[in-house]
This record gives structure tokens, sequence and C-alpha cells, in this order.
């Protein structure tokens, strides 16, 4: 398998078996650092890290994956480059080409990214856009495979605001993994048309279902993972969050919520998670709305289900195989 030069922009652009590729090498290179062997096969190569929003997972698995392989690393956050104010994607793309092997980029618009890619003539790996969060897709297969040995058949629910970035991302790797995907949710966070009928395509190569269900019991029925995300996502409004908690609570992933699914369904999430009063946010929509559990109950969360630390972990390990299969 040879990704070498290519961005990482949309699992889209990937077939499956690139796709399992990536995953089964995240898991060799997770290996090898548990083993305490030596990975620093990229030594002497620069990245450029760049983030528009904010990040704890995505930055630190950038950098601890990129130290781990030998290369040094560069972050440029909102206010400390010229990026978007002074100087347009496009040049900084052909700057930032010119001195580093990669770019990270984390924004808005997924056409910033794709236009970042157009001009560095270096791999650009997308580390979140509004539309997409492909990195994160790596991590929670590699997560899912851990558990369940494999992939293919599985039932997999997407609770929440499907038609955002993870939900987006969730139902394109199911597709093309061949995990039976189910956005459960109201109408109006279903995924766009577009991008459902993309999935159905593909999904009738892989052995895949796409399923959208308003009725949380039909839509868990059965199911081997139910998944949430937060209901306001970066870069949103504040006053959003009155329509989404009345429009969403329904959808919230409680104990109930695991009742028609198999005995055995893990819970995960891609974080950070609303669950306690333990964040700034999560005290203010408490004190404005009443509510103390948003997206995901404490109890969930913190019960046996959860397996959202083993996703945060393979973060890292997947970043790393993303940098590694396009730059070695
Ligand atoms: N899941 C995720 O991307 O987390 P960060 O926003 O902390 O990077
Ligand atoms: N949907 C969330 C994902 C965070 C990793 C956001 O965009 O904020």
């Amino acid at each position: 398998m040879d990704l070498k030069g290519r961005h990482f922009l949309t699992l889209k652009d990937y077939t499956p078996k690139e796709i399992e590729y990536l995953i089964d090498l995240a898991a060799e290179l997770k290996a090898k650092k548990k083993q305490g062997i030596s990975h620093d096969e990229l030594k002497g190569k620069n990245i450029a890290l760049i983030f528009e929003k904010t990040s704890t997972r995505t930055r630190c698995s950038f950098e601890v994956a990129a130290h781990d392989l030998g290369m040094h690393v560069t972050y440029l956050d909102p206010s400390a480059s010229q990026i978007g104010k002074k100087e347009s994607i496009a040049d900084t793309a052909r700057v930032l080409g010119r001195m580093y092997d990669g770019i990270e980029y984390r924004g808005y618009g997924q056409e910033i990214v794709e236009e970042l890619a157009k001009y560095a003539g270096v791999p650009v790996w997308n580390g979140l856009t509004n539309e997409f969060h492909p990195t994160q897709m790596i991590a929670d297969m590699l997560t899912l495979k851990e558990h369940f040995g494999r992939l293919e058949g599985l039932k997999f629910v997407y609770m929440g605001d499907a038609r955002y970035n993870m939900g987006n991302s969730l139902m394109i790797a199911c597709a093309k993994l061949g995990i039976h995907f189910v956005a459960c949710t109201c109408k109006k966070y279903f995924p766009n048309e577009a991008l459902v009928a993309y999935c159905r395509e593909v999904a009738t190569q892989t052995g895949a279902t796409i399923t959208l269900e308003e009725d949380v019991k039909t839509a868990t029925k059965d199911a081997d993972v139910i998944y949430t995300d937060v209901w306001v996502s970066m870069g949103e409004p504040d006053e959003i969050w009155a329509e989404r908690l009345e429009d969403l609570m329904p959808y919230q992933v409680n104990e109930k919520a695991f009742e028609a699914a198999k005995p055995e369904a893990i819970f995960m999430h891609c974080l950070p998670a609303f669950h306690d009063l333990n964040t700034k946010i999560g005290r203010e929509v408490y004190e404005k709305f009443g509510y103390s559990e948003l997206e995901v109950t404490n109890e969930v969360f913190e019960g046996p289900r959860s397996v959202v630390f083993d996703e945060a972990e393979n973060r890292m390990h997947s970043i790393k195989a993303i940098m590694y299969a396009t730059l070695k």
C-alpha cells in the first residue's frame, strides 16, 4: 500500500482497503510504542500545525506522534500567524509548503483545507472542519476493532447532531467499512441528502446500510455501539443552545437508550463531552436551562460500556499512522 504524498482531507478520498491499511498500521505503531520499540523513521522532517479552533486531543496527538517519529513541530494558533487576516490560504500554503514536509489544518469550512492542499505541494491533514473529522475516524475504527475484533456487520448508532463533522464522517467510515450506520435524531439533524446518497452508493459495495431514524427504540435495537458528540460545535453561536437542548434532549445517551441495544453494547464519544458540571460551559448551560448532563449522562460516560478514553489514546496512534503513511 503506497499512500506517500497523499492528502488526508476526508475519508471520501480513500478506498476501504486504504482505510483498513491505516487502521492496521495504527495498531502496529501502537504495539511498537507499548513495547518500547523506537520508530523515529521520519527523522529530519518538519511539520506545521495550524489551529483556527481550539483542541486538546488533536494537537497533542500530532505533537506526540511527530516526536515519536523523530519529526519537529511548529504550532500556529489563530492569533500567532497571518493566515486569513493578512495572507490568503493559497499564499500561506505555498510558504509553508517550502519549509515543511506536511501541514495539519483545523478550522472552519472544508473548502479552506481543500485550498491549502491544492497549493501546499506537501501532504495536508484535516484536523477537523465543520464538515469532516477524518483523523478521528481512524482512531474510532481502531477502537471498535480492538473491542469487537471485527468491523464488518456491526450496528453503529449515532445519536444527536448528525449533520455536522462527526455524524458525516462516521456515516462515511461505516459505509466504507461495511458497518450498519443509523443516524438517530429528529429530521432537522439528519445528514444532508447528497452525502446520504453517496454513502448508500458506497454501501452497496461493502454490505453496509445507512438508516435515518427518529425513534430511539427502533434505532437502537440490537446496536453494538451508541455514539454521540456535543450538541453545539465549535464556531456555532451560543444563542443556539436553547433550540438544541429542546430538539436533542430526547436523544441524550442515557441508560434507557441502551435498553434495546445488545447487552454488550459500548458507548463512544469523540470528546470533549458534557456529562457533568465540571466545565465552564456545562455550568453556564445548567444555570440557564437547568440541565446538568447534556448529550450523555454521567452514568453512561463513567460506566463500564464507555470506551471514550481508549478512543482518545488511539487518536495519537492513528494520527501517527496517517503521517507515517503519507510521508515515509
Ligand atoms: N476529539 C477531538 O478532536 O478533540 P480535540 O478537540 O480536543 O482535538
Ligand atoms: N462536533 C465537535 C467535534 C469536536 C471534536 C465540534 O466540531 O466542536
